[in-house]
């Protein structure tokens, strides 16, 4: 990878894209190209609970094996834990009953948010509908959406190909990104495992949800005027495109 690129504004980017689309490899890629980046996975944060058999991850792995969207009470307590953990949101923004309950905007305005580039931050797989959309809106202001799109058949071989580390979500491919020993995790050596809902049945279905929820999803950040979107047939063709448009943003 060339050389690394500062950021000079804060930067807080979605990427939003089909299941299997490329969101996890361009995070990972993102963060080595622009250190001062963050990242929070939704999907990885569902699998770490269903791993560690939490109460949250009990109720959330019927649901992610049938392919369908997890209740957004519970993925916003979630990403909102996870926010404020990182320190990307004040106190004040993160009562999740109060936002759950609020019907109008202004019951919740979000504090302005730092300028401060390494207040940056990739959320990958959330928001996934305009309802959690509306809620982050109110939690912190998103200023990039970069819409993913590559077309499904290439996607559907690709997941039969993914193997994942699971502890770090780390993601890799039998025949793109191979792991430098087989079946093994580049940084701890650990086992690679398939997802669970990497088989075709359940993969079918998340497209289904993707292509039910999408479209509201963009239009209302085209409303918003931060939408980008980038299409290409591999990652390797929108990483370069992706690093560029940043930079243009944000450098
Ligand atoms: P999530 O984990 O977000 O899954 P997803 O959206 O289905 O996306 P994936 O992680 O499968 O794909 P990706 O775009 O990250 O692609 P990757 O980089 O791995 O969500 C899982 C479930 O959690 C959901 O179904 C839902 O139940 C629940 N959930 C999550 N968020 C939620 C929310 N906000 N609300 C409610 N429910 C929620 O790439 C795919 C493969 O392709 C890899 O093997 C990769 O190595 C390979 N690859 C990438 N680029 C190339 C290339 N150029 N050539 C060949 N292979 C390539
Ligand atoms: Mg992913």
């Amino acid at each position: 990878m060339s050389a690394t690129k500062q950021l000079r504004k804060a930067a807080r980017i979605i990427l939003v894209g089909a299941p299997g689309v490329g969101k996890g490899t361009q995070t990972e890629r993102l963060i080595k190209k622009f250190p001062q980046l963050s990242a929070v996975s939704s999907g990885d944060l569902l699998r770490e609970n269903v791993r560690r058999g939490t109460p949250l991850g009990l109720k959330a792995e019927a649901t992610m094996k049938a392919g369908s969207l997890v209740p957004d009470a519970m993925i916003l307590q979630l990403i909102v834990s996870e926010l404020s953990s990182q320190g990307w949101l004040s106190p004040s923004t993160t009562n999740v009953d109060a936002l759950l309950a609020s019907t109008f905007s202004f019951v919740n305005k979000p504090t302005a948010p730092s300028d401060d580039p390494l207040s940056s931050f990739i959320l990958d797989g959330f928001p996934r509908n305009v309802n959690q959309a509306s809620l982050l809106d109110r939690l912190v202001p998103i200023n990039c959406v970069v819409n993913l799109v590559t077309p499904p058949s290439i996607i559907l071989h690709r997941i039969a190909n993914r193997w994942i580390h699971a502890p770090s979500g780390r993601v890799y491919n039998s025949d793109f990104n191979v792991p430098r020993v087989p079946g093994k995790d580049d940084i701890t050596g650990e086992p690679l495992i398939k997802r669970d809902d990497d088989n075709v049945e359940t993969f079918k279905a998340r497209l289904k949800t993707f292509d039910e929820t999408s479209r509201p999803l963009l239009e209302h950040y085209e409303k918003m005027g931060v939408l980008w979107k980038i299409e290409g047939n591999s990652s390797d063709e929108i990483s370069p495109k992706l690093f560029q448009e940043l930079e243009k943003r944000f450098g």
